[in-house]
């Protein structure tokens, strides 16, 4: 920040009214062209009175020029109001959910999807995104699952770097980039039972260890928001939390940009049960570094009195006014209000490279999950294909939970993509019910169609509206009525593609997954879904996304993943008394890292470039790996350790990096990985990073799986 920008802040404060400085504390979800009836809330009243410093979930020229012009013409001070929307996965063009992007274990995808979001947003006038969400999750039943980059910290880290980058920094002129808010400030994901906004009790180690990592990420990145998350964690709710906060957000990791209440969530420490009321709610949250306050009005309701009571100073008032008044110069609005803003919105089809970028992102992040003698690619497909279940034809529901400006008429559906894809076969079609509702006629329709037909495409699954946030189900598949219909298309024994539309993994029933000769995870592909589907099922993409979160067998594996601990009793099958369930396996249906291909990937010569590492020393890991098959392909390698005797326990396996690697047909590379001794530490007996003597196993490979991994030795030396 220049001095002269520090010293227009200064002269701001130095004239603003406590109202209008706890108006730039103030954020609203509102609309300035439909404001509603007149009075001291409607929205273009709170911003002409200088009561409203940034606008949520609002877009377009219509409402940004409507609302700003309020801002700069019939304000005393002619402050500009900045415009946030929840950005998670495309704003108009719409790229695959979180958790479907985070399979493609891309970081250039992951990067350029953001870019490309963020450049699309802010031709809509908005200059900020609640995204990039690094909740990392081990919990189908949640909802918002769908939102992150899977089970490992260390995904969602990168994830987050790649994000905050596309976001904020990629853009090359500066209008085109969006502020990025990391969320939700943490370990929301561990909600107890997965129900939406319960209690979080993790661990001091679990947070060192899967969730703050990310968040961390984020801020090294140089994201210039945070938001808390609704919940507690350990009985501190976040939005007070100021250890959190402050402490360790600020105070250690250097955190300079602006913290973002969570929408209401000031006023809810109220039901949390540490605020008497809204004064009590604002002061704590105040107190913490909660800088905007979003929808709750907690701040220009309780911050007078607080000050009058001497519960909170103007100077920590201004602190947050002054991270404010940072930000918007930082945006650029001060230079221009409009910053950005373009009078014709952008679409999909206005911008044809940016879907078939969409296309190409959703392609790399559908999952092959099964693929029973070679059922697929449909290089000479099927005479008359059906394609029947609820989201066969629904292309509205493909776009997932957030997908806020989403063009659903430029959505391609599974049908539309299949009809395009394969123009020499029939193409039959019946929804076979509503998605939530079963109908004996319907499904009598579609067994009917199935019947004529030479090979069935079933489509069963979510709609978007029991995904994300208040979506907790505590039976993760598709729902009851979809499975009626899936046992009558697998009674008539014609041969069935299961496609799984959704934000989680859904736990299936063996009846279905025994009468399916392929199966895919399509999760919510966004914009292009209908064809990126058709791309993997011609053949015209050999599938390479793996998985970023397990699969269960059952619900009640849940919480299940890949880095679980050894315990004491390692599950043995010829031991009742190591760690087991009587009645389901305690490995997952599909595993971290897992997904099939068209091709094969053979791994051999697995080399480290030394057997010791020093304390700052470093080692090269690497192993060929080539494409036994017909069809180029790409696939990941991962790197995990393991660490046998340390001084607390361990994962069983943690990973540390990844690759993405492109083969033609037929060929072989070596692929290499610098790892460095500082990756080797871990969170000791007291938390502290901790690297011991002694020998460390690393696993190379194609999954968390130990028949995908090969095992090399190294002994550290400190
Ligand atoms: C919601 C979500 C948060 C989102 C915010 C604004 O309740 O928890 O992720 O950014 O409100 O839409």
């Amino acid at each position: 920040m220049t001095t002269e920008i520090a010293r227009r802040i200064e002269s701001l404060i130095a004239q603003m009214t406590l109202s209008e400085k706890l108006g730039q504390l103030t954020m609203l979800a509102a609309s300035l062209v439909e404001t509603g009836p007149p009075g001291p809330h409607n929205p273009a009243t709170m911003v002409r009175e200088g009561r409203a410093g940034s606008i949520l979930n609002t877009w377009g020229a219509k409402e940004i020029r409507e609302a700003q012009r309020v801002a700069m013409e019939e304000t005393r001070l002619k402050i500009p109001l900045f415009f946030a929307v929840d950005v998670l996965h495309g704003h108009r063009t719409i790229y695959p959910i979180p958790l479907a992007e985070a399979c493609a274990f891309d970081r250039a995808l992951w990067q350029r999807t953001a870019q490309e979001a963020a450049e699309e947003a802010t031709r809509d006038g908005i200059q900020m995104t609640f995204a990039p969400m690094l909740d990392v999750s081990r919990d189908p039943r949640w909802g918002r699952i769908c939102e992150c980059a899977g089970e490992d910290g260390f995904i969602n880290a990168e994830y987050a770097k790649a994000k905050v980058i596309g976001f904020q920094n990629a853009p090359a002129q500066p209008e085109r980039r969006l502020a990025a808010v990391a969320k939700h400030f943490v370990a929301y994901g561990a909600v107890n039972a997965g129900r939406d906004y319960a209690e979080v009790d993790v661990s001091q180690r679990a947070l060192e260890e899967i969730y703050l990592p990310p968040f961390q990420a984020a801020v090294e990145a140089g994201v210039l928001g945070i938001m808390p998350s609704f919940t507690d964690v350990a009985g501190v709710a976040m939005t007070a939390h100021k250890p959190l906060l402050d402490d360790l957000l600020r105070q250690q990791w250097g955190f300079e940009g602006v913290i973002i209440s969570d929408y209401n969530a000031i006023a809810e420490l109220i039901p949390h049960g540490v605020a008497a009321d809204l004064t009590e709610a604002a002061t704590l949250a105040l107190k913490a570094g909660v800088d905007i306050d979003m929808m709750a009005g907690a701040y220009e309701q309780g911050l007078p009195v607080a000050l009058e009571r001497g519960a909170v100073s103007m100077d920590e008032i201004d602190r947050a006014v002054r991270r404010v008044l940072k930000l918007k110069f930082a945006l650029g609005l001060f230079d221009n209000p409009l910053r950005g803003l373009e009078d014709i919105s952008p679409t999909p089809d206005s911008d044809p490279s940016r879907r078939a970028s969409a296309r190409d992102a959703a392609r790399r992040s559908i999952v092959l999950l099964e693929n029973r003698d070679q059922f697929l690619p449909w290089t000479k497909a099927p005479q008359n294909i059906a394609v029947v279940g609820p989201l066969a034809d629904a292309p509205s529901e493909l776009m997932g939970a957030w997908c806020m400006a989403g063009e659903i008429d430029e959505t391609v559906g599974i049908l539309s993509g299949m009809r395009t894809a394969f123009t020499g076969s029939t193409i039959t079609h019946a929804a076979g019910g509503d998605i939530e509702t079963g109908d004996a006629q319907a499904i009598a329709e579609a067994v009917h169609v199935t019947q004529a037909a030479d090979a069935v495409v079933l489509c069963i699954g979510e709609s978007r509206h029991i995904s994300g946030e208040a979506a907790s189900r505590t039976k993760p598949a598709p729902p009851d009525s979809q499975l009626e219909l899936a046992r009558a298309i697998v009674a008539t024994g014609k041969p069935l593609l299961l496609i799984l539309v959704g934000g989680r993994p859904f736990v299936l029933p063996q009846w279905l997954i025994d009468g399916s000769q392929a199966i895919i995870a399509a999760w919510f592909p966004g914009t292009e879904a209908g064809n990126a589907i058709a791309d993997i099922i011609k053949g015209a993409w050999n599938p390479s996304a793996r998985l970023a979160i397990s699969w269960p067998v059952e619900v009640g594996q849940i919480p299940i993943y890949y880095s679980l601990r050894t315990t004491g009793r390692p599950n043995d099958p010829k031991n009742g008394f190591s760690t087991c369930f009587l009645d389901a396996p305690i490995t997952p249906r599909w595993s971290f890292g897992e997904g099939l291909s068209y091709t094969r990937y053979d791994l051999s010569d697995a080399q480290v470039s030394a057997t010791t590492i020093e304390r700052d020393g470093a080692l090269d890991v690497s192993i060929d790996i080539t494409n036994a098959g017909k069809m180029d392909g790409e696939t990941t390698i991962f790197l995990f350790i393991r660490d046998p005797v340390a001084q607390v326990t361990r994962p069983a396996l943690e990973l540390k990096d990844f690759q993405n690697v492109a083969l033609a047909a037929g060929a072989r590379q070596r692929v290499a990985f610098k790892l460095h001794a500082s990756q080797l530490a871990y969170p000791g007996m007291d938390l502290a990073p901790r690297l011991d003597s002694g020998r460390i196993e690393i696993h190379v490979g194609t999954s968390s799986r130990p028949c995908d991994l090969k095992r090399v030795d190294i002994e550290v030396r400190v």
